[in-house]
């Protein structure tokens, strides 16, 4: 039975403020945290076995999934004391494997199919599978260079101009042999992307390259992180398919006690969670998500925004394109546009419902 390992130890700095409380794996995408998503994901693949890397606020994610039986999976934990980097961390989980698995980044959405990719390492004969992505500019990440037959001549993490002429990259989904154990040195802070991939490739190993052609995303930003939100309302990326699609040809979900005033107006498309109450006179939408147990006020308006969960949006208030993280309170009339807003004022004692 394949299994996977989640690197998760990242500090997400890049997507401050949104990681200031919360590690970058659980930030949510359209309300669940995004390594819930990617976990449901690997179960409808036949990965049910999943072991987590962590370092940054680590107590956050075992607290959050604990032993996996709630998603129906088994959950296992290595924890750093310092960070290993990419390669340390897959050294450090060596235990777990002792046949073919499979290793994620942990801020990847995608609708890859699991399945088809270990399908396609076995048929490879390779020491590894790097799972590729084609984009615009390449220079964030590791540039992939392959023959005709799909095995890699050369990979270069985040190249300086003129260094690599493809712009295939590593999309952070790999397929590996155990024997890769025996080529990253123990107890080290070492990367993966940086060190091992180029040595591997000097010492002639065979590593194959899976060219992925469906949606692929890391939300390293906020920039990123909204557009993923926007690319899944709008259906381009099936990374939520477990949630049940809404019927409605407007595009607008609507989860339980959710209280709509009848005056109120909702554009979608448009997600809005749990609980939450949007009051008369306010505009919700379009290209919105709106998380649990929030309080959208009077003639408020919502557009392009992601709400977190337990937010007050105070009467009049404008969000325009704008991340609002839990438990926030917006001041009435105010207008908000293109922020990651995140205030520490209002946390305790929400009453919303
Ligand atoms: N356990 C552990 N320990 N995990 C780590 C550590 C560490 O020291 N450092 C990073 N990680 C985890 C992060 O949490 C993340 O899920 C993953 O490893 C990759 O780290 P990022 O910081 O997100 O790297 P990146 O986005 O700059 O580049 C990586 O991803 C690109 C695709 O998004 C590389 O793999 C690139 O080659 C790739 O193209
Ligand atoms: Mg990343």
């Amino acid at each position: 039975m394949v299994k996977a390992l989640l690197l998760a130890g990242g500090k997400g700095t890049r997507l401050q403020p949104l990681t200031y409380k919360l590690p970058k794996p659980i930030v949510p995408i359209m309300g669940r945290p995004l390594l819930e998503r990617v976990i449901m994901n690997l179960k409808s693949n036949g990965i049910d076995e999943v072991i987590i890397s962590t370092f940054y606020k680590s107590q956050h994610i075992k607290n959050y999934f604990k032993d996996g039986q709630e998603l129906g999976v088994k959950i296992h934990y290595v924890s750093e004391i310092s960070p290993l980097g990419t390669g340390g961390a897959i050294k450090n989980a060596e235990k777990f494997f002792d046949d073919t698995f499979v290793v994620l980044n942990s801020d990847i959405v995608s609708d890859i199919n699991y399945r088809e990719l270990i399908e396609y390492h076995r048929s490879k004969d390779a020491l590894a599978t790097i799972a590729m992505t084609e984009v615009d500019n390449p220079s964030q990440y590791g540039v992939i260079e392959f023959d005709d037959d799909n095995y890699i001549k050369s990979f270069k993490e985040k190249p300086r101009p003129g260094e690599s002429s493809s712009s295939w990259i590593n999309a952070g989904v790999y397929v590996f042999q155990p024997e890769i154990f025996d080529e990253i040195p123990a107890k080290k802070a070492i990367s993966l992307e940086k060190d091992i991939y180029p040595t591997l490739l000097q010492k002639g190993y065979r590593l194959a390259a899976y060219q992925f052609y469906g949606y692929w995303l890391d939300i390293g930003t906020v920039e990123k992180y909204t557009k993923a939100h926007k690319d899944i309302l709008s259906r381009r990326c099936d990374f939520c398919r477990f949630d049940g699609k809404s019927e409605d040809s407007d595009n607008v979900i609507v989860a339980e006690g959710v209280k709509i005033h009848p005056e109120a107006e909702i554009i979608g498309p448009v997600y809005i969670g749990k609980n939450t109450v949007i009051e008369a006179g306010a505009r919700v939408g379009p290209y919105s998500v709106i998380g649990e147990n929030n309080l959208i006020s009077k003639n408020s308006r919502i557009i392009g925004s992601i709400l977190w969960d337990n937010v007050i949006v105070n009467d009049g208030a404008e969000l325009i394109n704008t991340v609002v993280v839990s438990d926030c309170c917006i001041d009435s009339n105010s207008r908000i546009s293109h922020t990651a807003y995140i205030n520490d004022v209002y946390t305790e004692g929400l009453q919303l419902i």
